[in-house]
């Protein structure tokens, strides 16, 4: 496995729509072992193949029980509810904004092998899955939002937020 590098915003990889993926072979498995590593490291939550400059339909998404969750061709099937809440994503790093999406979403994918599957969470994993699969499609999570905060501001807000709990 290998750490592979975030291309950043304003990247032309990230505003491509990717093409799906056709070969479950060894070197896709060498891709999402290395996307799952990445992550990881960046202690993110979620990866798209064009954030490491692959434009195919894949990313990995890092559940509320740390499960790795390979996303190959996804399509999300069915939503429900909203939430919202702050959004981030490791190529737009150091900014956060507030972004509604469905509270629940089911996800039809295939894994690593090529065999189909669904996969249905709420919450975090939810916004992720939405997010991710945004990517794929050349979209940034900033398009949601008319406002980006800063590091400072995010400390204020959750500052705020835990006081407001007390
Ligand atoms: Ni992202």
């Amino acid at each position: 496995m290998a750490l592979r590098k975030i291309v950043l915003q304003g990247d032309e990889c990230l505003t491509k729509v990717c093409r799906p993926v056709t070969d479950f072979n060894v070197r896709l498995h060498m891709l999402l072992d290395d996307m799952t590593e990445t992550l990881v490291e960046s202690g993110g939550v979620g990866l798209a193949a064009p954030q490491v400059g692959i434009l195919r339909r894949a990313c990995v998404v890092m559940n509320e029980d740390d499960e790795i969750i390979e996303l190959i061709n996804p399509e999300i099937i069915k939503t429900a509810g909203r939430q919202d809440g702050l959004e981030g994503c490791l190529s737009v790093p150091g900014k956060y904004g507030f972004v509604s999406r469905p509270n629940v979403v089911r996800v039809r994918a295939q894994d690593r092998n090529g065999d189909f599957f669904e996969v249905e969470d709420e919450g975090l994993t939810a916004r992720c899955f939405c997010h991710e699969i945004e990517h794929l499609d050349g979209h940034l999570f900033v398009e949601h939002t008319d406002h980006l905060l800063t590091e400072e501001e995010l400390e204020e807000y959750i500052r705020q937020q835990e006081e407001e709990e007390q």
